[in-house]
């Protein structure tokens, strides 16, 4: 199982940094991994060895840790199986309770992070099998991995991770789906419905970018003087506003913290005074339109600049300042449309406050140290 690579993912094709071309080449990028899904054959007895699992772990750091995230999400909301995602280098303690029948799942674009490794070995360690999904061949974590998965996204040479993270969710919530039809909740109807969703996924992205781009280019403007902000969500848009949280942070150097919608009246709102930008990102999903639309109203009485980013036609729209609109599909694939927005503003607010978004400073794209 080769997965083959193009010379020219290694340059910028005329783009002019590889961070938005990477941002571009996403449908392709998901074309590759979905070509890879189908045909591969291990997948299925991963979804095997999930199944069977006492318990399933997931790990990963940074953007990994996020696509960890909403892997437990999909998993427990559409199979009813229990996950417990964890952030790598916090692995000590979930070792501790890992037994010979549980499984853990390793994240990590690059298949070299220390501290996924260190979960892997400590995992190992305690009996449990190991299935492991990186983005390059042959990878340390995939050799130390009883079943090794692969993205097929092609190099990333941006240090912010963007395409990596489509691709894994996308991995992520089809092996979500299959696990849902082996546990019985989900007959084979909706099994093909939800991964024949899946397979729009390149369409999606491509409409995403497209609707939301001249809006996200004007609300860039707004942000370059913004010291601090939220992104805040509930369900399976937390682990997106959490990815959309990291990109401001680590390219634009705007401090920006995730939150879970619900919890930020116990503690952020205290922060938010008139102008302070909170960005809801809304799932396809009418039960949690309408709880967000309470956390909106709550913002906006402090005078909070409320950005959200929501399916069309949606009637929270109406009470945010700035609307980015993107498709309304099912809700398994809020990663896939709602991020590529949030990419593209950290991105433009990093170019326009001069900043090289391919090389923020003191960030590394592999951490091989803990
Ligand atoms: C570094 C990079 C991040 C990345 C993380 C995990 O911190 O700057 O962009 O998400 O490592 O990398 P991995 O290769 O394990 O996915």
């Amino acid at each position: 199982r080769v997965v083959e690579w193009d010379l020219k993912d290694a340059e910028k094709e005329g783009y002019p940094f590889f961070m938005i071309k990477e941002i571009y080449e996403q449908p392709r990028a998901l074309r590759s991994t979905i070509h890879g899904l189908v045909n591969d054959v291990i997948i299925d007895e991963a979804v095997k060895l999930l199944a069977d699992a006492d318990k399933v772990f997931i790990t990963g750091a940074g953007t990994s840790y996020h696509a960890s995230e909403y892997f437990a999400l999909t998993t427990m909301k559409l199979s009813g199986k229990p996950v417990i995602p964890f952030i790598a280098s916090e692995y000590e303690v979930y070792a501790e309770v890992a037994g010979s029948s549980d499984i853990l799942i390793a994240v990590s674009q690059s298949g070299e992070t220390m501290d996924t490794m260190k979960a892997v070995r400590a995992f190992k360690a305690k009996g449990c099998r190991i299935i492991s999904l990186t983005n390059i061949v042959d990878s340390a974590i995939a050799r130390e991995s009883d079943i090794a998965l692969y993205t097929r996204a092609g190099p990333e040479i941006g240090v912010a991770a963007t395409k990596t993270f489509l691709t894994q969710t996308l991995f992520l919530s089809w092996i979500s789906i299959l696990l849902a039809s082996e546990t019985g909740r989900l007959n084979s109807n909706e099994v093909a419905k939800l991964l024949e969703e899946l397979r729009n996924a390149p369409r999606y992205v491509e409409e995403s970018v497209s609707m939301s781009s001249e809006t996200v280019k004007k609300l860039a403007e707004k942000l370059v003087p913004v010291k601090s902000m939220y992104y805040l969500s509930r369900d399976i848009g937390l682990p997106v506003a959490r990815e959309g949280a990291l990109k401001i942070k680590e390219i634009a150097y705007i401090h920006a913290e995730a939150y879970p919608a619900g919890e930020s009246k116990h503690g952020p709102i205290a922060l938010v005074e008139p102008s302070f930008p909170v960005v809801f990102t809304v799932p396809s999903d009418r039960k949690l339109e309408k709880l967000l639309l309470g956390n909106i109203e709550e913002m906006k009485a402090r005078g909070g600049f409320v950005i959200s980013v929501a399916p069309q036609g949606f009637n929270l729209n109406e009470r945010a300042d700035i609307v980015i609109e993107v498709p309304r599909t099912h809700w398994i694939l809020t990663s896939l449309t709602h991020t590529p927005p949030l990419q593209l503003l950290a991105y433009y607010v990093a170019t326009m406050k001069g900043l090289d978004p391919d090389k923020p400073r003191n960030l590394a794209k592999t951490v091989t140290v803990e």
